[in-house]
């Protein structure tokens, strides 16, 4: 095989058979196709598509690639289900609904990852709970599981090495926003991860990698296709990202704020998603549950502190203080703050997710670049919502902030990214659409 053939195939808008993926994909892996030919592979890619079977078998050969996490050995009374969210601003529901969806029954053994630009990451959040270890061996943290239900540790390198290779060439060669790229590569990590029940949380507007609803539609369709395909009982919600989730964005923030959702005190958006991704998990891990009897089940673990017990266990068998979970106001949260004042009367139209991302990532608390140090205290915190009247002069938001010049220089950029309007907005619901194999649901 000659891989300029297989790249002008893709470029024709043919379709790739399994031993052109897998001779394709296990050559890059083994360094034997040259980053300037799997770039520009990568772009036909971009501009022709790849039907459902290539994207499955895509997926497959980088499982293949990398070590799988085999379960099998551990004697599980359950299967082992993940959560996955393609990302946004102040979305901290794995932190909650993780120990949330253990306390009902559920086993997580959950991989994440760190933010990047103005979305935040999982790991750097829980960081911010003193001594919180992510780097479990793969012995203890498939123990962990097995034992409380849940753990998560950062992504090992073992696991699907050639979509990493190939997503670091998309992220330098503008290839990242192909749909079959981006379901692939989400895809191969949780297969190879082991989970056997997918719910995926596909973020869509504008601090979302998808910026339209149609295209997130398109991508959940694209995992679920991949996840039923090999066997894996995959199910996607679309929900509303064109304002953050919740009303914290920072790291240690967003941990309170987690926290006391298990406390029942939480913002009802919050417990909705995470009832309703849970909800999601359990029917499809014990399909004779109805919707109806799941979401009454997933509530009473809420309810009757269970939840929260999980994750008073799996904080502290991580290495983390367990204390912060009853009292998450001891987490360290900057003392300096800083109110954004309105500067007109009028409707909130609209908070801008992804430029109050990233004035939260000037703040200190995301990355610019891979190696920027983090800092866990500071963030903002939301004071309005979208639809919500205000006066001139009240406050938007509270910078938490260490440094006063970098809090000064978001004031304005704040104020330009939500805005006052005298008529009220039309309000987009959290949940959007549920897709699964059978279909598309719209709400
Ligand atoms: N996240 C991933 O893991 N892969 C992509 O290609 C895009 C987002």
């Amino acid at each position: 095989m000659r891989m300029v053939d297989l790249i002008q195939k893709k470029r024709d808008g043919l379709a790739h058979d399994a031993t052109e993926l897998e001779w394709l994909i296990q050559g890059y892996s083994k360094g034997e196709i040259p980053d300037e030919q799997m770039s520009a592979w990568a772009m036909a890619v971009y501009f022709r598509g790849m039907n459902s079977e290539e994207m499955t078998e895509l997926t497959m050969q980088m499982v293949r690639s990398g070590m799988e996490v085999d379960w099998s050995d551990w004697n599980l009374p359950g299967i082992v289900a993940d959560k996955h969210s393609t990302g946004g601003v102040g979305d901290k529901t794995t932190i909650y609904a993780a120990p949330w969806a253990a306390a009902c029954g559920l086993y997580l053994g959950k991989m994440s990852g760190r933010g990047l630009g103005h979305t935040g990451g999982t790991l750097d959040k829980l960081e911010s709970i003193p001594g919180f270890k992510i780097d479990l061996p793969m012995h203890d943290f498939q123990k962990q599981v097995q034992a409380i239900g849940i753990a998560l540790i950062s992504q090992t390198k073992q696991l699907t090495p050639a979509d990493a290779k190939l997503y670091a060439l998309r992220d330098v060669t503008g290839s990242v926003a192909s749909i079959p790229l981006i379901a692939s590569s989400i895809m191969s990590k949780k297969i190879a991860a082991g989970a056997k029940a997918i719910v995926l949380d596909v973020k869509t507007g504008s601090g979302a990698f998808m910026k339209s609803k149609e295209d997130s539609i398109l991508l959940a369709q694209a995992m679920v296709q991949i996840g039923e395909g090999l066997g894996r009982k995959t199910v996607a919600w679309i929900t509303n990202m064109d304002r953050p989730l919740g009303r914290m964005i920072g790291n240690a923030l967003e941990v309170r704020e987690a926290i006391d959702v298990l406390h029942t005190r939480g913002s009802k958006e919050l417990t909705e998603l995470g009832a309703t991704l849970i909800s999601e998990l359990l029917v499809a891990v014990n399909p004779t549950y109805s919707i109806e009897a799941a979401r009454s089940f997933v509530m009473k673990k809420l309810l009757d502190g269970s939840a929260l017990q999980k994750m008073r266990e799996w904080v502290t068998a991580q290495g983390g203080e367990a204390s912060v979970i009853d009292d998450p106001t001891t987490l360290l949260i900057s003392k300096q703050i800083l109110d954004v004042p309105a500067q007109m009367s009028g409707y909130i139209c609209s908070i801008e997710a992804e430029a109050i991302g990233l004035s939260a990532m000037r703040l200190g608390a995301g990355r610019a670049r891979k190696q920027d140090v983090i800092d866990h205290r500071v963030g903002i915190e939301m004071l309005v919502e979208q639809g919500q009247f205000v006066y001139a002069g009240q406050p938007l938001c509270k910078l938490y902030y260490e440094q006063h010049v970098l809090a000064e220089a978001e004031v304005s950029r704040i104020q330009a990214n939500i805005t006052i309007s005298d008529q009220p907005p039309e309000v987009l619901p959290l949940l959007i659409a549920r897709v699964d194999a059978f279909g598309v649901t719209k709400f």
